[in-house]
């Protein structure tokens, strides 16, 4: 079958495209407002996209109240989806009123960064502490403004957990991250698959 995003006909019951361009990392942004109230919330629209410094972004479909604390204080975290953590990640993208602590509402601990003001989830086997670099709103083909605003940031710190450390790698099996699949699905990484890169063996 084909369809143009225009029509958008597709005949499902769900539009596919979530589930075409899967699985997405999730990453579970730490926020503070202006105010100082926390908040918590997860992006799939997320990833690391450089490494020489290492950045990362994350996109709101709308303006969320992440977008707006990262844009108002300039910094976020943003903290490793742990398989085990899965109900609470969902918990907190319920859609609560601005300052409301999701924190709380999941039953997290909220760890204040060490070099960021910003909170992230003390439950976590990994957290990224980011500086906000750019906020931008995407364009269409017309070169209209979307309602996609993308967040990036610039990685200043690393927490890892020793506990996830095995022969001196972050062993992402033991980290057993949830990754997002389209619909209500989520997916898992094991078992891994290993293959070198032809040019830089031993390489990301
Ligand atoms: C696994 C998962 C991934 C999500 N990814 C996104 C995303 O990439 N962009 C987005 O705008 N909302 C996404 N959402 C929905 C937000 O988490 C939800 O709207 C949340 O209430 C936003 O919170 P905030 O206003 O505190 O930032 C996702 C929800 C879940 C459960």
């Amino acid at each position: 079958m084909f369809y143009d995003t225009e029509s958008n006909a597709h005949g499902m019951v769900h539009d596919p495209f979530k589930a075409i361009v899967a699985p997405r990392p999730i990453g579970w942004i730490g926020t503070k407002g202006r105010d100082g109230s926390r908040n918590l919330s997860p992006y799939s629209f997320f990833n690391a996209v450089g490494d020489r410094p290492k950045m990362i972004m994350f996109s709101s479909s709308g303006r969320k109240d992440s977008l707006r604390n990262a844009e108002e204080t300039g910094v976020f975290t943003t903290s490793f989806a742990s398989r085990t953590l899965l109900e609470k990640v969902s918990r907190s993208s319920a859609a609560v009123p601005y300052g409301t602590d999701e924190f709380a509402l999941a039953g997290l601990t909220a760890v204040d960064g060490r070099l960021v003001a910003a909170p992230y989830v003390g439950e976590a086997v990994a957290v990224l502490e980011c500086r906000v670099t750019l906020v931008t709103t995407l364009k269409d083909i017309d070169g209209m403004d979307t309602d996609s605003h993308v967040v990036f940031g610039q990685v200043v710190g690393v927490h890892i957990d020793e506990s996830v450390i095995r022969d001196g790698r972050f062993d992402l099996a033991l980290a057993d991250p949830i990754l997002r699949a389209g619909y209500m699905d989520y997916a898992g990484i094991s078992p891994l698959i290993q293959l070198a890169r032809p040019s830089a063996p031993g390489r990301g």
